[in-house]
């Protein structure tokens, strides 16, 4: 059968060699369609049993453009990307690789950090993250994976998350919150770890950020909807103390950093994800997982249950 790969942001060649071996190595012909346009993902699609796809859009436009597919998977954790009542509908199963690329985007995190607080290396002095306080906002798998190098750094560490008991935090060392207000009001730094659902879109600016302590930093290394680009921006108007980073740099970018400078630091493009370490996990995941589902309708992972 048919897999097709396409992704926007290509793979490292190493994962992509991996990826080629599980899915010919299981009989299966790979199509691969890297940096490439909707248009080429809606080209190849046509006869595609498996389809891997990374933050691409996969939807009603794409499931009909694609009647023998069976399987979707998002090489990676957030399926915000993929409209799942309309693979449903499709009778496609959708899963993702939960995990898979937690450590890169948490490693990110510190990277971006660290240039901010150093002032970008300009020679002037800059401040450390020792004794610094950190809310995570999510306790999932990148928010442990920021707790676990933020311990390193000595930083004391908070984090919130409903789905999580108090017990399983505690027991790594990170001091449970329960409320949005507590974790903002606490920490001089926060960090965001929240999908892009109904719920969270838009959910966090100014009111929150009001809350935060002197010097605050907001970093968000997970999806650009999260945050209210409006009030975030009266919040940077209104606080000089105030910093924003962001590897999912918001639509506003151009204008912060036009007024701003030294206050946001954004990556070019979302960078969180993307590690050799990082594409060979989450790409090698999901090549075994389509394989697995076309064999025998493995869906340990089905996010459209
Ligand atoms: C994810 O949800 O897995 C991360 O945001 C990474 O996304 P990417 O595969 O587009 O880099």
């Amino acid at each position: 059968m048919k897999i097709l790969v396409a992704t926007e942001k290509p793979f490292a060649p190493v994962a992509v060699q991996g990826i080629r071996e599980v899915i010919e190595g299981a009989g299966h012909e790979l199509v691969l369609v890297e940096k490439g346009t909707r248009q080429d993902m809606l080209n190849a699609i046509g006869d595609a049993a498996g389809l891997i796809v990374r933050s691409d859009k996969v939807d009603k436009e794409v499931f009909d453009a694609a009647p023998q597919l069976k399987v979707v998977v998002r090489a990676g954790a957030g399926y915000d990307n993929i409209d799942l009542a309309e693979a449903t509908a499709h009778g496609v199963c959708v899963m993702n690789t939960p995990g898979q690329n937690s450590n890169a985007v948490a490693e990110l995190v510190f990277g971006m950090l660290v240039t901010l607080i150093r002032n970008r290396y300009n020679g002037t002095s800059g401040t450390e993250l020792l004794g610094k306080t950190l809310g995570i906002h999510a306790y999932g798998a990148v928010g442990r994976c920021v707790a676990r190098i933020a311990k390193g750094f000595g930083m004391k560490i908070s984090a919130l998350d409903p789905w999580v008991k108090d017990e399983v935090m505690e027991a790594d060392g990170i001091r449970p919150v329960h409320s949005v207000e507590e974790l903002y009001s606490e920490n001089q730094y926060v960090s965001l770890h929240i999908p892009a659902t109904d719920e969270t879109r838009r959910s966090v600016g100014k009111k929150l950020i009001d809350l935060m302590p002197k010097n605050a930093v907001l970093i968000n290394a997970a999806r650009k909807e999260v945050i209210d680009e409006d009030s975030l921006a009266e919040a940077m108007e209104a606080r000089a103390d105030f910093r924003y980073v962001a590897d999912v740099k918001p639509d506003n970018a151009a204008m912060l950093e036009d007024k701003y400078a030294e206050r946001v630091l954004f990556t070019p493009k979302k960078m969180g994800a993307q590690t050799a370490e990082a594409n060979i996990n989450a790409g090698l995941a999901a090549a075994n997982q389509v394989v697995a589902h076309l064999k025998d309708g493995f869906n340990r992972f089905q996010v459209n249950k």
